[in-house]
């Protein structure tokens, strides 16, 4: 292992891992270990431990104000019974209003359980394991308070060994708080201070009473296994692997004692094995032991090419060769190397990585999501041949990290110190502070055994909330104590986090510069770029702020402003509706927090954005915001409520959005070919471009079985132009051979209208249907120009200002500039009728002229003048003919900018316009 100068490269080896084991028939205890406890043996005795799982049989409450709950005479005949994992909310749902059976409360929240626990030895001991309790925990048992765990996302141990009745009944309580985190709540210490995601309350992950012998592996290292491993050097004949072992005797008297330790191989044959005495052990000592054993010819873990696994497995025995305890964690063999420069490599081989973030929620069950969820949301990461996961913002479960170690995903872990580290914008206090420590180390100890982990981030956006408001951002103090805590506590790995907000790299927005340090009149705010060993940046140009093609010269300035720091992207993406879609989603301004948010624009940002980001080799990878459309309380955005639907994957995993095989056409090897826009059925224009994402070379084309021809494909896309639909249904059909496999795939769309007949709403993403019940498609046909609204897209409905017509939502959009449209018809003649409103001109300041296949039909044209006043609509109507199936409309401006509104194109037989 080697750090070089600052300057250049990061290097590093690592590894170790986790494996659950066999179960015993009877239910509820596991005779040898439930999830991730490890204790299994080569030699097939019995274990050690007994597990007992305590998911049946809760009674429930959601209640604040409650006293005497942990009393044994407390009556909670009326609660409800649940079975845990558990939580007593629900968010997010289709529509625009928020379901009747959503539940958002955040407060408390009581659990109660009486439970056996197994037979064990004399002197065993009890600990009563969580894997998390959103967000507060306070745990008795019998009436005897055992403690609080503050912090929602990792596992947490009680000894309970005092306070259990071993041989009968026993009462567990716990109430769980996930008060919203302010002043003076209960959670006002406790991180995450504020993020965009739902914080699910309830005892949502497994519970389980384990017990173990007098002697035992340390259960209360930060809810660790007690055995870690690190290889201290992988040479391609040798790797040495360091084990280190805690070993706690709560026994009565002294004891010695025989550690065994070995690495075994994926057919389970012993690899490399070592004993050392320990001992004696003074009663209510922890000795920590290490062992060094060497591997021959190491087998590496190598990505999703071969994500081999060793196991590494230490056994406790008596000197008697009794066995009192047993841990078994998996062994990856790896070197991770961050270069500024180069990115990232794998056992020395370079890989950009294609990541994916992931939230853990899932429709109704929130948090409270089974492994089987989590194997599902792997299958689809994998499917689509993403090579990295966020898990984003917190600690996961062990499943999800031991999904990524057996499929070769390359893991960013991250602690949820989100938005900010105070209310006020000063510095974390000691009691914020020691809880992300807390944490920090809970996500270390619980996790460091993984191999796929390869960093460890301290922070994300930690300065937006201050960046939002103007306000003061005090947080490097705290980042630099966990960067140096995790360098610390895991020397083997990296730290990062994940900016937002970084001023030289300041997108501008409406609201005026994004961050302030630097920027006058604005609250001082920390530089804090440069403080983690690599940083990753989160940025949405052309969604939230800027163009798309602002994206890769932000990444040069940070690249150049940080030449030492190896950088990724790891936040990008864009919102996408399932039912609201656009003919051209380069047509008019979207509404980022809001609504509508056709499907098109997230294709369109994907393509745009990936393309710059494949193009940067310096950065190390990037990471999609977001796999999966995750619950958030503070969004009501496209066509759902309580919803970020940044997702590539509906929440409930159902719907594969068409980006999602955008990537999978760029970053799987499996033959792709679909075909965009399936859900935008109802066609409002007969001649449009079709697109099909895949990684075939060439594809083939035909529309109601008519040939339109192969076209060449490239970066993932195929393209056919000008395709024509026929009034009615329509079958689109592409089919292609990749490497030798022959690959189709079809939609139905249905054109509404006929193609003589079109009209369009300038300047808007998604189209209209006026009152009079003509069609509008969104903009389209046009070039130049820029599309805007009367309104910001952000201003609310009770706020927006109404244009003077018959009906004002047909006029409140428009396209400005100098440009023109070319409308395809069938040719042949057409009354033309083009709406205008001024938006914001006076009289004479905007002055323009309009031309049909080069001849003015409107010159000078004054709309304040023609309507007689600003916001005012007024309509003008011609003639025109149509040739070579196209009706050409130029609008060029003679003083300011020329603008339209919309236009209505309908053909004229016998001097009569059809409607
Ligand atoms: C941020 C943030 C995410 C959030 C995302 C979004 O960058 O880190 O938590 O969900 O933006 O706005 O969708």
């Amino acid at each position: 292992m080697c750090v070089s100068a600052r300057a250049t490269v990061f290097a590093f080896v690592v590894s170790i891992a986790t494996q659950a084991i066999a179960v015993s028939p009877g239910a509820g205890l596991l005779a040898v270990a439930g999830k991730d406890t490890g204790a299994a043996s080569p030699g097939g005795e019995a274990a050690p431990r007994a597990v007992m799982s305590l998911s049946t049989g809760w009674r429930f409450k959601q209640a604040s104000g409650l006293s005497g709950v942990e009393g044994a005479q407390f009556d909670d005949s009326q609660w409800s019974e649940v079975t845990v994992p558990h939580t007593w909310n629900r968010l997010g749902n289709e529509g625009t209003e928020r379901s009747p059976q959503s539940n958002s409360v955040q407060g408390t929240g009581w659990y109660r359980l009486r439970f056996k626990p197994p037979a064990a030895v004399p002197g065993s001991r009890y600990f009563l394991q969580f894997d998390a309790v959103s967000t507060i925990a306070d745990v008795w048992l019998n009436g005897r308070y055992l403690g609080r765990h503050e912090g929602a996302f990792a596992r947490f141990r009680f000894d309970a060994s005092a306070a259990i009745n071993s041989t009968g009944d026993n009462l567990l309580v716990v109430r769980a708080d996930n008060s919203r985190p302010q002043p003076g709540a209960a959670t006002q210490n406790v991180i995450p201070l504020s993020g965009d995601f739902f914080m699910f309350g309830g005892i949502y992950r497994s519970a389980a009473l384990i017990v173990t012998q007098p002697v035992h592996l340390d259960m209360l290292d930060f809810g660790g296994p007690g055995v870690y491993g690190r290889a201290l050097a992988i040479q391609p004949g040798t790797a040495t692997v360091q084990v280190t072992s805690r070993v706690v005797n709560n026994a009565s008297s002294p004891q010695r004692l025989r550690v065994e330790t070995a690495i075994t191989a994926a057919d389970g044959s012993v690899v490399a094995s070592s004993t050392a005495a320990a001992g004696p052990m003074t009663p209510g000592a922890v000795s920590v032991l290490q062992s060094n054993l060497d591997i021959a010819n190491p087998h590496l873990w190598q990505g999703v090419r071969d994500p081999y696994l060793y196991r590494t497995v230490v056994t406790v025995r008596s000197v008697q060769g009794v066995e009192l305890d047993r841990m078994t964690q998996p062994l990856g063999l790896r070197t991770l190397q961050f270069d500024p420069n180069k990115g990232f490599f794998l056992n020395g081989e370079h890989q950009y990585l294609k990541g994916v973030a992931m939230h853990q929620d899932r429709p109704v069950k929130g948090w409270a999501v089974s492994d089987q969820e989590d194997e599902e949301d792997f299958a689809i990461l994998a499917d689509m041949g993403a090579t990295a996961v966020r898990l984003a913002h917190y600690q996961h479960d062990q499943r999800s990290y031991e999904l990524a170690d057996s499929a070769g995903i390359v893991v960013w872990a991250e602690i949820p110190l989100v938005n900010k580290v105070s209310f006020d914008g000063s510095a974390a206090n000691a009691a914020l502070a020691a809880n992300a420590r807390q944490q920090l180390l809970e996500l270390i100890q619980q996790n460091r055994n993984h191999p796929s982990i390869a960093l460890w981030s301290i922070a994300n956006e930690v300065d937006l909330t201050a960046t939002q408001t103007q306000g003061p951002s005090r947080p490097t103090a705290l980042l630099k104590s966990l960067k140096e805590l995790a360098r610390s506590q895991d020397p083997d790995r990296l730290t990062t986090f994940a900016d937002c907000c970084e001023v030289a790299l300041a997108p501008r927005t409406a609201e005026g510069p994004r961050t302030a340090d630097g920027v006058p009149g604005t609250a001082p705010r920390d530089p804090i770029v440069g403080i983690a060993d690599t940083v990753g940046y989160n940025r949405y140009f052309g969604w939230y702020y800027g163009h798309f093609g602002d994206f890769g010269p932000m990444l040069d300035q940070a690249h150049e402003r940080h030449p030492q720091l190896p950088i990724c992207v790891s936040e990008y993406g864009a919102g996408a509706a399932l039912t609201q879609h656009s003919d051209d989603p380069t047509g008019g301004p979207i509404n980022p927090h809001g609504r509508p948010h056709p499907e098109e624009m997230q294709n369109l940002y994907h393509e745009r954005s990936w393309d710059a980001l494949r193009q940067r080799p310096y950065l190390w990878g990037a990471f999609i915001w977001n796999l999966f459309d995750f619950a958030s309380d503070s969004r009501q955005e496209g066509d759902l409520t309580d919803i970020n639907e940044k997702g590539l994957v509906s929440y409930d995993r159902r719907i594969r959005k068409d980006t999602f095989y955008f990537y999978r056409a760029n970053w799987s090897t499996q033959p792709t070919l679909h075909l965009v826009g399936r859900r935008h059925v109802d066609r409002p224009y007969a001649v449009l471009d079709v697109k099909a994402y895949s990684n075939a070379t060439r594809a083939n084309l035909t529309v109601n079985g008519t040939e339109q021809g192969a076209t060449s494909c490239s970066g993932g896309i195929c393209m056919w132009h000008a395709i024509h639909l026929q009034p009615g249904s329509n079958e689109l059909r592409v089919t292609a051979d990749i490497g030798g496999t022959a690959v189709s795939d079809s939609l139905q769309w249905t054109l509404a209208g006929t193609p003589s007949v079109v009209r369009i709403k300038a300047g808007d993403i998604s189209g209209y249907v006026s009152a009079d019940r003509q069609r509008y498609g969104s903009d389209m046909y046009f070039s130049g120009g820029e599309g805007k609204g009367v309104n910001r897209p952000d201003i609310p409905d009770d706020k927006r200002i109404e244009v003077a017509a018959s009906d004002p939502r047909l006029y409140d959009s428009f396209r400005e500039g100098e440009f023109s449209y070319r409308v395809p018809v069938p040719d042949g003649r057409y009354q033309v009728t083009l709406k205008f409103e001024e938006p914001a001109a006076a009289a004479g300041e905007r002055v323009f002229d309009v031309l049909v296949n080069g001849k003015a039909v409107l010159k000078r044209f004054d709309i304040v003048a023609a309507a007689g006043g600003k916001l005012r609509a007024v309509d003008k109507t011609f003639q025109a003919k149509a040739q070579e199936g196209a009706l050409f409309i130029e609008f060029r401006p003679v003083k300011g900018h020329a603008l339209v509104a919309a236009l209505s194109i309908v053909p004229v037989a016998d001097g009569r316009a059809s409607r």
